[in-house]
């Protein structure tokens, strides 16, 4: 595997790609250095036909405070705008076609906070701290927070998170569905939880693992008319595969179905 040098790569079960942010002295802060070391590792299992789905945590006290401050400071605006500052963090949610899991423990602060809204679903422990704290830095979020924050909890709610810069618990996120579950033990316990889940997603047919990805993801986007007939040219398409004739037959012949991923 790459050598990286602000994150791990594993493959902890069959079929799972695990990332671990690597910074702990910086609580994990997302330099443009992390970035492109996650996006290289994001990409090359997204490519790897022996990886069903990807786990991305962090460490006990931080996923991640934030883009990285200090790298942040002396950007003026057309600096910013004509570098396109950030824009290789829309990677993860525009090009990587199998489902991602964020396994957050400690602080997910901003753009930490913004990285595991990306991910398809996201696992908390219950003191974990998440928030948009960019207000007191005297911007705005800038990975997607505004706009994905509202779709997880409603517009009152995230006025409130971003206007204030309040953080909330990782039993808030569960309460208000931003996470799918709680954790209520520690990292390691979180850790084993994504990663059982993450080996189910991996031990389905993969077409029909990144189709049921992409419908979903639709529905952040389409209207309920438009997302409904997309979902169902998928659907249909699906038929055109080998594995739901393996899948089907398999269910009348009560076997395990032997998934050849076309
Ligand atoms: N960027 C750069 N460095 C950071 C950082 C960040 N986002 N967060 C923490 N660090 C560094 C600190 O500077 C410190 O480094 P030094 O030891 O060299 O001073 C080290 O990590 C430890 O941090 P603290 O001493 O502050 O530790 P703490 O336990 O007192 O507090 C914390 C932890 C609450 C996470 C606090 O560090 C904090 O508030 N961090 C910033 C959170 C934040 O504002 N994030 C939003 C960033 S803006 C953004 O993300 C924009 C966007 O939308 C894309």
């Amino acid at each position: 595997s790459p050598t990286y040098s602000y994150i791990l790569t594993s493959s902890p079960k069959p079929g799972v790609g695990l990332i671990t942010l690597n910074r702990p002295k910086a609580f994990n802060a997302l330099s443009s250095a992390l970035f492109k070391e996650l996006n290289d590792a994001l990409s090359k299992y997204d490519e790897d036909r022996d990886i069903g789905s990807i786990v991305i945590t962090g460490g006990e006290k931080a996923f991640a405070a934030g883009a990285d401050i200090k790298e942040m400071a002396p950007l003026t605006f057309s600096s910013a705008y004509s570098t396109n500052f950030i824009a290789p963090w829309s990677h993860l949610a525009k090009e990587i076609r199998k489902p991602v899991i964020a396994a957050v423990a400690g602080y997910a602060l901003g753009g930490g906070c913004e990285l595991a809204l990306m991910c398809d679903i996201i696992y908390c422990t219950a003191n974990a701290t998440f928030g948009q704290p960019e207000i007191k830095l005297g911007v705005i979020p800038g990975a997607g927070g505004s706009q994905r924050l509202t779709r997880a909890v409603g517009k009152s709610r995230t006025m409130e998170l971003i206007l204030t810069g309040k953080n909330f618990s990782g039993k808030e996120a569960g309460e208000w569905g931003v996470a799918s579950k709680v954790i209520d033990g520690g990292k390691d316990e979180l850790l084993e939880a994504a990663i059982q889940t993450a080996e189910t997603i991996a031990s389905y047919s993969r077409v029909a693992v990144i189709a049921a990805k992409e419908v979903v993801n639709k529905s952040q986007e389409l209207s309920l008319r438009e997302g409904v007939d997309f979902e169902r040219r998928l659907f249909h398409g699906l038929f055109g595969s080998k594995d739901q004739k393996i899948g089907m037959s398999a269910f009348a012949e009560k076997q395990q179905p032997q998934w050849k991923n076309e």
